[in-house]
């Protein structure tokens, strides 16, 4: 049975542990689970099957590597160290960003080629206390570190939810984002050429004024009134996910045919089936095609897609 070191947020391990059928925390956000991944988990940021599984030293892990990694392929290493901070420097004497380094030098000693950039494969070493987990991600392009600037955290999840939701694939041309200030998704949407009525009492960033597809209308969204119709709702008003449901429900009729919803299932406890079950509620017969992610941007919440019935 395949095992899987699991990236995923410790504020809702219980319904992470429902979904996977049981898995054991390792450290801050990372867990190990033996069986099969379900196919589109909700509560999994990332997965890695575990290749092998070596002490926390540089001899054990180039070895592991060596075995792992053939010489005509190129590589790079991405490392995480888990844990307080520390605890596996303590163990090595290093970070995350040397022993990649490192390990990366001692194989290309031995005649590994190494490729920061577009790498064949990517060796991902998960370090828990004095023991490095091993993945090798085939064909895999490097994350890199994000340099983006961001106006704030929901910019960030809308750029994750635009991703994970695979949202490039519709057409999405105008958008009523309610909920909006201080404008992280307008923003983001505007950069990806969507015209954005964005709708709420508060102020957007003064940034956001000089640009042309958006406009902001300063009321509270269960008071607006538009003819308008859109192919996008999205919702990230903070407040309890089943009257935010029911006023973006409201606006279904100014969606397009196929139009989405996107919205922001905020999750007052650490019981986010609850909160989830209470927004579908809302939502069912107007809208179909749940789809839930909790997203690595998000704290609180859980991000919901769906599609006008
Ligand atoms: C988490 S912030 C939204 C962040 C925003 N989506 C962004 O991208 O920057 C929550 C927002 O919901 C707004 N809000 C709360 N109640 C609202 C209502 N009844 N109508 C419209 N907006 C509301 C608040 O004013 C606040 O700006």
């Amino acid at each position: 049975m395949a095992q899987y070191i699991v990236k995923a947020s410790d504020r809702f391990a219980g319904a992470l542990r429902s979904e996977l059928g049981g898995c054991r925390r390792l450290g801050t956000d990372t867990y190990i689970y033996e069986g099969n991944m379900p196919e589109d988990p909700i509560f999994v940021h990332s997965a890695y099957r575990i290749d092998a599984k070596c002490s926390l030293d540089f001899d054990a892990i180039r070895k592991a590597l060596a075995e792992l990694i053939p010489k005509s392929k190129s590589f790079a290493i991405e490392c995480q160290l888990v844990g307080k901070r520390g605890a596996g420097r303590a163990s090595l004497g290093f970070g995350s960003r040397e022993i990649e380094v490192r390990a990366g030098k001692l194989l290309e000693e031995s005649g590994f080629i190494a490729n920061l950039h577009n790498p064949d494969l990517v060796a991902v070493i998960v370090a828990v206390g004095n023991t490095a987990y091993i993945s090798i991600l085939g064909g895999a392009i490097r994350k890199g570190r994000d340099v983006r600037e961001y106006l704030n955290r929901a910019e960030k999840k809308f750029i994750e939810a635009y991703r994970v939701f695979g949202l490039h694939s519709f057409r999405i041309r105008n958008t009523l984002d309610i909920g909006a200030a201080p404008g992280g998704f307008s923003k983001a949407m505007a950069e990806l050429g969507i015209s954005v009525v964005s709708v709420d009492p508060g102020m957007l960033d003064p940034a956001l004024a000089r640009i042309a597809k958006i406009r902001h209308e300063r009321i509270r969204a269960e008071d607006f009134r538009t003819d308008r119709t859109f192919d996008l709702i999205t919702d990230d008003m903070n407040m309890h996910p089943e009257q935010s449901a029911r006023i973006a429900a409201s606006f279904s009729k100014n969606l397009e045919e196929g139009g989405l919803l996107l919205m922001t299932v905020k999750c007052p406890t650490r019981n986010p089936i609850r909160y989830m079950e209470v927004a579908m509620g809302e939502l069912n017969g107007i809208f179909r095609n749940f789809r839930f992610k909790h997203l690595e941007s998000n704290k609180s919440e859980v991000m919901l897609l769906c599609e006008k019935a």
